[in-house]
């Protein structure tokens, strides 16, 4: 028996060592660390594998979702609408520019915010929506944004990237049709970087030239500001060991696709375990491999015992985070996340995990339910 982690970026590392090695040394060599030509590709990469005129690198997700939040003017008195079962940051952004965060409960199934919880409410001074793809799925964002009407969606795509959804027959990637769309390029993501870094892609011209602006510190032209904004932006060492990740994405999203497939196969006849359900207009990407079970805890120290890494994505929901308790949410308010986050639990599912590896995990899994 071999420890097994939940994630192995060093199995993802070693095959593409020489190349990556290569894109660092050529920004060193440049001497050209904030912007230039190695971001500029990486945006223009990005743009056009999400299907926008516009992508716009920053420095993370989480700046990500506030420079978007502040394009679109949100501040002070507003209320910004977003799901409960998600990261933080979804929830920290709109608090951060000074907006009133209003939860909505998920749909069970995906674990994606509920369209008909969002149309029940929204109300006149709601500025902005903010559905998440989680774990790699897209949220039915055609049907928020019908919902949505005027108020602007942000989607926050940061577990996603490369996910798509058939929409009226034609394929729509995650980040193409909200108003915009804000990624992540955090080591774990399945485009990941090393070190922090994100993105914005919009359809919009206006839009990408406010976040343009507002990724440095408000001014398209050195030392004159329009507006006050942040140092946001992506870095061309980020941007190169991106560029020459991507070429693989959509081969380890298959990859993760293929590992789910199995995973669901072999865990079908448990009554105790619930695999993903993926929405039939969805192709997921797997950020996470998500199960609902019951002794969840129980399975996790098992899964523990045996080396087996599994996380609990998210253990309390957002709504009952201490520092949202001036919101006023009591328990009960969202049941459909708090029961979420009593009963799931994220197994491997990284596209470098071996037939054995696998199996490993899968009897690891049967043998807590006396399979
Ligand atoms: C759903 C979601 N939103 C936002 C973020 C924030 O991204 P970052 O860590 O790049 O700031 C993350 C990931 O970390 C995330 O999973």
């Amino acid at each position: 028996m071999a420890s097994i982690p939940l994630l192995d970026l060093q199995g993802q590392y070693r095959p593409l060592r020489d190349e990556l090695l290569a894109a660092i040394a050529r920004v060193c060599d440049s001497q050209h660390f904030i912007g230039g030509p190695e971001v500029d590709a990486f945006e223009r990469e990005m743009a056009a594998l999400v299907g926008v005129p516009h992508a716009v690198g920053l420095s993370s997700g989480t700046d990500a979702l506030l420079v978007a939040l502040m394009a679109l003017g949100v501040g002070a008195g507003d209320l910004v609408l977003t799901t409960p079962f998600t990261f933080f940051a979804t929830a920290g952004a709109p608090h951060n520019v000074g907006a009133k965060v209003v939860f909505a409960d998920i749909d069970p199934d995906t674990f994606n915010i509920s369209t008909e919880a969002i149309a029940a409410a929204i109300k006149p001074s709601t500025r902005a929506i903010i559905p998440v793809d989680l774990f790699g799925q897209m949220a039915p964002i055609e049907a928020i944004m019908d919902a949505a009407g005027d108020i602007p969606v942000i989607e926050d795509a940061a577990q996603a990237i490369g996910a798509r959804r058939k929409i009226d027959g034609k394929w729509v990637m995650a980040g193409e049709a909200a108003t915009i769309g804000t990624l992540s390029f955090f080591p774990s993501k399945n485009l990941g970087g090393y070190g922090d870094g994100g993105m914005v892609v919009t359809q919009s011209d206006e839009i990408a030239t406010r976040i343009r602006r507002l990724r440095v510190h408000g001014g398209m032209k050195t030392y004159y500001h329009e507006e006050v904004g942040y140092n946001s932006r992506l870095d061309a060492l980020q941007a190169a060991v991106l560029s020459a990740k991507m070429v693989n994405l959509a081969m380890w999203s298959a990859a993760r696709r293929k590992n789910a497939a199995y995973y669901n196969a072999a865990f079908a006849d448990l009554d105790d375990v619930r695999t993903p359900t993926v929405d039939p207009a969805n192709e997921s990407i797997y950020n996470q491999y998500t199960l609902r079970v019951a002794k969840r805890d129980g399975l996790q120290g098992h899964l523990r015992d045996k080396e087996i890494g599994s996380a609990v994505y998210y253990p309390l929901s957002l709504h009952l985070q201490p520092c949202f308790e001036y919101l006023g949410y009591k328990r009960g308010a969202f049941p459909e996340s708090e029961r979420a986050t009593q009963e799931v639990i994220s197994l491997p599912v990284y596209p470098e995990l071996k037939q054995s590896q696998l199996d490993e995990v899968i009897d690891a899994v049967r043998s807590f339910y006396g399979r």
